[in-house]
């Protein structure tokens, strides 16, 4: 069995987390989610339709934010990587310097040592020099910073559907095949 790590951070767009557990689901790969306590708050503002719960009972394995000593903190745990869907610039400031301060960054950080393959869904803007430089440093140890920016010339007609080919598409960067979606030239 594959099994992937996906962690919500608390950057606005909680529904890029729920959405790429979704899209897992009917798949045989294993999820193992660990989320923010930040994301606990922009999950309050941004997601009405679903409770926590039901959020977290979409992944088979769900860890405590300060669960340090849980599996995926290991690298003896072999994963496809990790996928933080929506990453904060907190977040992506603690993988850039290796802080490793909770469960989420520490799991970052054992997928960038083992040289698998980690996917940042960065959202702020503006941007300043220092979210720049964080972007390179990450870039420069292997992770791929991929803003989930909308695709404008695919026919998208509702949030769901961008939020839908952002996700899927960040999911290629794991070989990870999402069928329904549409694709340039197909
Ligand atoms: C409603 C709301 C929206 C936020 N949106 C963003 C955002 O888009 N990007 C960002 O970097 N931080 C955003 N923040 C701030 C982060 O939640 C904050 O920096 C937090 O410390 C991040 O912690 P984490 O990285 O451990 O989740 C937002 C906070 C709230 C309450």
């Amino acid at each position: 069995m594959k099994r992937i790590i996906i962690g919500i951070s608390g950057a606005s767009g909680f529904a890029y987390g729920i959405k790429a557990l979704t899209l897992l689901k009917p798949l045989a790969i294993e999820t193992h989610l660990v989320i923010s306590k930040a994301a606990k708050t922009t999950c309050c503002h941004e997601v009405s339709q679903l409770s926590i719960e039901q959020i977290t009972s979409l992944a088979d394995n769900v860890y405590p934010i300060d669960d340090i000593g849980a599996a995926i903190a290991s690298g003896s745990f072999k994963t496809m990587g990790m996928l933080i869907a929506p990453c904060s610039m907190h977040t992506l400031a603690a993988i850039a310097h290796s802080l490793s301060d909770n469960l989420l960054t520490r799991a970052a950080d054992v997928v960038l040592k083992e040289r698998r393959r980690l996917v940042l869904m960065i959202r702020e803007t503006p941007l300043h020099l220092g979210h720049i430089k964080n972007m390179e440093a990450v870039t420069l140890m292997g992770g791929i910073v991929f803003p989930p920016v909308p695709a404008l010339y695919q026919p998208l007609q509702t949030i769901d559907d961008m939020i839908t080919h952002s996700v899927a598409r960040a999911l290629d960067l794991f070989d990870i095949d999402i069928p329904s979606i549409p694709r340039w030239g197909e």
